[in-house]
């Protein structure tokens, strides 16, 4: 069916559901999206105001419009731009009859939720607007850190037309459903073996993902069907995103840092064979280097790519060292929130507890950090973690920033001197 038809058969089926069914799968909708990580760290929320038959976004926004900062639409040309709304900002109805602000304060940053409105959603998150593209056009054009699309159950179908350049929305709450769709595809390299496929059918199960059979594509007309692909290879597996950005685990800094034999984190912990909580694992270069020189270490991290390829080259990758190779593997990893892991952990479990969170402060160090960056976490050491830590820790905390960074007077933390360098340890000893 093409998609003006289905527009007319779905708009036709949406306002014939009651009012009430309408009104109480909203509040169930909103009330599941409040509950989302996603949500309650979000500062700036894009949202739609509802109109018609559509998911009700009034009393969500009613609720958040003092706590977050809420944007709203306004059709300008041939273009949808963001307005940022406050109890003061007054309204009126645009050429389709829906409310939007009267003020011109357009907004084009970065926005870390995306409340998307729809006719209709199918199965896989893919969206059927009203055919004017505007939604189409904002996710193509802008930035933004999650998107969840809202729609009725009872309207859903299996699968809207789609085009090259839709794009699926991260999640998709109904009333009954809460789905979360990845943006990635996994393939092979161009030479596959057996093993090679069925590792990678593997990894797409694992991440529910599709598999994609290679055969000659090219990763370039692979990433104009799918936003990021996940390749594996036989000895590596490499992430690359659409700007071509390629994240892979690798030895680098680590390797360097045990050569180099002057390492200031095991200068700081000083004493031998301690347990020790890596908070952020990133690419696991301190918890490799901290397992190296005998520590035992507990690593953990959040985004689910980073984790997995990391996890994946700490178990399999072979440095040709065997002392390497064996403190790659004794690394213990979790994939999960650093504050969310303390929280169950009993009073004084680790000797040390350690933090490398993303600094606000840039440095440029190594062409692997953008594809980093992008996919990272970037939550900061707010006062319950650091609470969390120094609970956890039986001997010290540990917290690398930038040397510019607030945190070393936030938390009082003893600055380990590094001649040169420009980020620093802070430390705390209990
Ligand atoms: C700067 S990197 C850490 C680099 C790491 N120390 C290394 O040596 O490779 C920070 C990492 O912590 C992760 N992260 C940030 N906030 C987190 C959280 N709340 N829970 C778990 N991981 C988190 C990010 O996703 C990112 O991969």
């Amino acid at each position: 069916m093409d998609k003006s038809s289905l527009r007319k058969i779905i708009l036709n089926k949406r306002n014939l559901l009651s009012s009430n069914y309408i009104e109480n799968s909203s509040k169930i909708i909103f009330e599941k999206i409040e509950k989302l990580v996603e949500f309650k760290k979000a500062n700036s929320i894009f949202i739609y105001l509802s109109f018609g038959s559509e998911v009700i976004t009034d009393y969500f926004i009613n609720d958040y419009i003092d706590k977050k900062d809420i944007f709203v639409p306004k059709i300008v040309g041939d273009d949808m731009k963001l307005v940022r709304i406050t109890r003061n900002t007054n309204f009126s109805k645009n050429k389709f009859g829906i409310l939007e602000p009267n003020n011109d304060d357009f907004y084009d940053g970065i926005v870390d939720l995306v409340i998307t409105p729809s006719l209709v959603f199918d199965k896989s998150g893919y969206r059927l607007g009203y055919g004017k593209g505007y939604y189409d056009k904002y996710f193509s054009l802008n930035k933004y850190k999650y998107s969840i699309g809202v729609c009725f159950n009872e309207i859903i179908v299996s699968k809207v037309p789609r085009e090259y350049h839709d794009v699926k929305v991260n999640r998709l709450v109904t009333e009954s459903l809460d789905k979360v769709f990845k943006n990635f595809v996994v393939t092979t390299s161009v030479k596959i073996t057996d093993d090679l496929r069925e590792k990678a059918q593997s990894i797409a199960t694992y991440f529910d993902i599709d598999y994609l059979e290679r055969k000659k594509l090219t990763i370039k007309e692979i990433l104009k069907l799918y936003e990021n692909v996940l390749v594996v290879y036989k000895d590596n597996i490499i992430f690359i995103d659409n700007d071509n950005n390629k994240l892979f685990f690798h030895l680098d800094t680590a390797m360097i840092r045990i050569k180099n034999n002057n390492e200031p984190l095991i200068e700081i912990i000083s004493e031998k064979e301690q347990s020790i909580l890596d908070l952020t694992m990133g690419l696991a270069r301190d918890s490799i280097v901290l397992s190296y020189y005998g520590h035992n270490v507990t690593s953990l991290e959040e985004n689910e790519i980073i984790y997995f390829l990391v996890k994946d080259g700490l178990e399999n990758f072979s440095s040709g060292i065997n002392e390497i190779d064996k403190a790659l593997r004794k690394i213990k990893v979790y994939n999960i929130n650093n504050l969310t892991f303390l929280k169950e952990c009993e009073d004084n479990s680790y000797d040390v507890v350690y933090a490398d969170p993303m600094f606000d402060i840039k440095i440029k160090e190594s062409t692997n950090l953008s594809t980093l960056e992008k996919l990272a976490s970037q939550d900061r050491i707010s006062e319950e973690l650091f609470a969390e830590m120094t609970r956890v820790a039986r001997k010290k905390v540990i917290i690398k920033a930038h040397n510019l960074d607030p945190v070393f007077d936030k938390f009082n933390l003893i600055k380990y001197k590094r001649a040169g360098a420009k980020f620093s340890f802070g430390i705390l000893e209990l």
